[in-house]
């Protein structure tokens, strides 16, 4: 149910679950995409006459107040992309939370102190649920890349109070379902990174649904590695090779086409500019450091990305946040970004590391959708079911 099942919200306190856990420097919010992605449904719901109450978490305080998780430095940052003014309580419960959700007339906006603040949210404690409760008529939530957690705020709100999906929440579940679960066919994953260790899961999971899958970054070390090939002083997991070639091996079982590089950029050291040649993925030398693919392997990455009707992106190519070892995943990401932009590719991404590589290459607004989630995205790739999602599913 979204909020168009929500009746009228005029003079209702809506608690409207947000994540903006935004990355912030000495005190100023450095990337504001998460608050520019909520915006709007704090906007409608104002609209409508509703009085919203904004819950959310910041960092991982565990369970008591820390001055320096404080959601205090991110209200003027809302209140400027919203265009209005935002409330703050210095409590997500109790007196201070009751005394300001009382003061609000229709329209207004509030946002309370961070929900970890209290030990009762990661337990998902009833108790701390019904305290959340108390300060509202109805349960949004908006907060898709929370939606791993089973937290108070993200899950045992649902089971309290009527509980509707957020517009942003809408939007991500319908990209990943047009990215996974209904897919317009053939499907590539691409995904980079560094350890096989970390994505185990997720490249057992996209063998069973994707056509082809192309492994990038360090990851792709241990696959060559387990090929038999000699990465020299890169980065790979040798006694994960059995893994590797068991996901091969189930690759091949399920049909689906994997895409290994063919050529690689390797240095002597792991650093910007460092001095650095391409070989192919035979030779490289035994003190050489693989730290992005090669034009070979982007090449045959772009053309497996034309036969596709559907990409989907976690991970960087290679190492990207030093230059040049960025070439590959630039080069991939503005491929699949022309191939957007011309109507041939739906192109999902998601995960931290790969929203700032999209945006390094100047492409995150070309795709067809960017999802706020880094966990989430992942665990959503890997098969897992959300909380979250789950427990409005559930009341739905
Ligand atoms: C995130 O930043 O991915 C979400 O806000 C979840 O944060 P967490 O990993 O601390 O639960």
């Amino acid at each position: 149910r979204t909020l168009d099942d929500a009746g009228a919200l005029k003079g209702k306190r809506v608690l409207l679950r947000v994540d903006v856990n935004v990355p912030m420097e000495a005190g100023r919010v450095t990337d504001a995409t998460r608050i520019e992605r909520v915006v709007p449904t704090i906007r409608e719901i104002a609209d409508a006459g509703g009085r919203v109450v904004l819950l959310a978490h910041f960092g991982r305080p565990k369970g008591k107040p820390v001055a320096s998780e404080s959601l205090k430095p991110v209200v003027s940052a809302i209140a400027e992309h919203l265009g209005r003014p935002v409330a703050f309580a210095e409590d997500c419960v109790g007196p201070a939370a009751a005394e300001a959700v009382a003061a609000l007339n229709d329209g207004d906006v509030l946002l309370l102190e961070n929900t970890r603040f209290h030990a009762g949210e990661e337990k998902n404690d009833p108790a701390f649920t019904r305290d959340l409760a108390a300060n509202g008529d109805l349960f949004v939530n908006e907060a898709f890349s929370a939606a791993h957690r089973a937290h108070a705020s993200t899950e045992g709100l649902a089971h309290v109070l009527p509980a509707y999906a957020g517009r942003l929440m809408q939007a991500e579940l319908d990209a990943l379902t047009k990215g996974l679960e209904a897919p317009a066919r053939p499907v590539i994953a691409l995904v980079g990174g560094a350890k096989v260790s970390s994505k185990i899961d997720l490249l057992q999971n996209l063998v069973a649904k994707v056509d082809m899958l192309v492994i990038g970054g360090g990851m792709a070390n241990t696959f060559l590695h387990a090929q038999g090939l000699g990465v020299g002083k890169s980065l790979c997991e040798k006694d994960l090779a059995e893994t590797a070639q068991r996901i091969v091996a189930a690759a091949k079982a399920a049909n689906c086409r994997i895409i290994l590089p063919v050529d690689a950029v390797v240095a002597s050291e792991f650093k910007a500019n460092a001095a650095h040649e391409t070989v192919a993925v035979d030779a490289v030398p035994e003190g050489g450091m693989i730290l992005d693919a090669g034009p070979a392997t982007v090449a045959e990455i772009n053309a497996a990305i034309d036969a596709a009707a559907t990409l989907v992106w976690n991970g960087p190519l290679g190492a990207f946040e030093l230059t040049p070892f960025d070439a590959a995943t630039v080069a991939a990401a503005k491929h699949a970004a022309e191939q957007t932009a011309s109507g041939k590719l739906v192109s999902v991404a998601g995960g931290g590391d790969t929203v700032a590589a999209l945006n390094h290459a100047g492409v995150g607004e070309t795709f067809s959708y960017v999802s706020t989630a880094g966990g989430a995205f992942l665990e959503w790739l890997e098969g897992k079911e959300l909380p979250g999602v789950e427990a409005l599913r559930a009341k739905a």
